[in-house]
């Protein structure tokens, strides 16, 4: 998995360290991350009716199956939220998936299709980071599996979103923005506070060494 994960073409690394402290209070990370499995279900059913232009064979498939996968996910980690004695708060901040959706190009229908299903790829992308670094942190095992699960989960919709991107626009400058977006992403989740979120930054005590 750890492999897998290399392979991701993020611009900056999680540190084992991250792991170690996020997991130090992980009903808060479970809340955190129940609200993210919700948004991301959200978005796909979002994104359902937005292809852009003519019909895009695929492109229903792929949302219906995100939004599913998501709710599903939504399911497992309250579960094991509220199993472990939290519960879900009304309201979540979440500033890391806010600043990306503000590069979102707003106007012409192809480009701005285009950022947003880039943001979703990204997100997916980091979280699949994160739950890679999560899975091998994780000394309860049941924590552990359930990362490892998501890891895989998570790197199928990156791929799928990404696919449905390069579809949609098949001009030279995908990559470049594709590259772009990539570069923000890294400097968007370095200015994030520390704390028990999946999209937290990095405390000083791991960056200081
Ligand atoms: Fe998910
Ligand atoms: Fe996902």
């Amino acid at each position: 998995m750890k492999q897998a994960s290399d392979s991701l073409p993020l611009h900056s690394r999680t540190p084992a360290e991250w792991g170690e402290d996020v997991l130090a209070d992980p009903i808060a990370l479970l809340a955190d991350h129940a609200f993210l499995e919700k948004k991301a279900a959200l978005n796909a059913i979002q994104l359902l009716e937005r292809w852009p232009k003519e019909w895009l064979p695929g492109w229903v498939e792929t949302m219906t199956g995100v939004a599913r996968d998501e709710a599903a996910h939504l399911a497992q980690v309250t579960r094991l939220l509220i199993r472990r004695g939290g519960r879900l708060e009304r309201g979540h901040r979440n500033p890391y998936a806010n600043a990306l959706r503000g590069l979102v190009r707003k106007g012409e229908v192809i480009s701005e299709t285009l950022d947003r299903l880039f943001v979703s790829a990204l997100i997916e992308a980091r979280s699949c980071e994160r739950f890679a670094v999560l899975a091998s942190a994780a000394r309860d095992e049941e924590l552990a599996a359930f990362y490892k699960a998501l890891f895989s989960s998570e790197l199928g919709h990156f791929k799928v979103f990404l696919r449905l991107a390069r579809k949609i626009d098949q001009s030279d400058s995908v990559e470049a923005r594709w590259q772009e977006m990539l570069a923000a992403e890294a400097e968007i989740l370095s200015r994030q506070e520390p704390g028990p979120r999946i999209h937290s930054g990095i405390g000083r005590r791991i960056t200081s060494g």
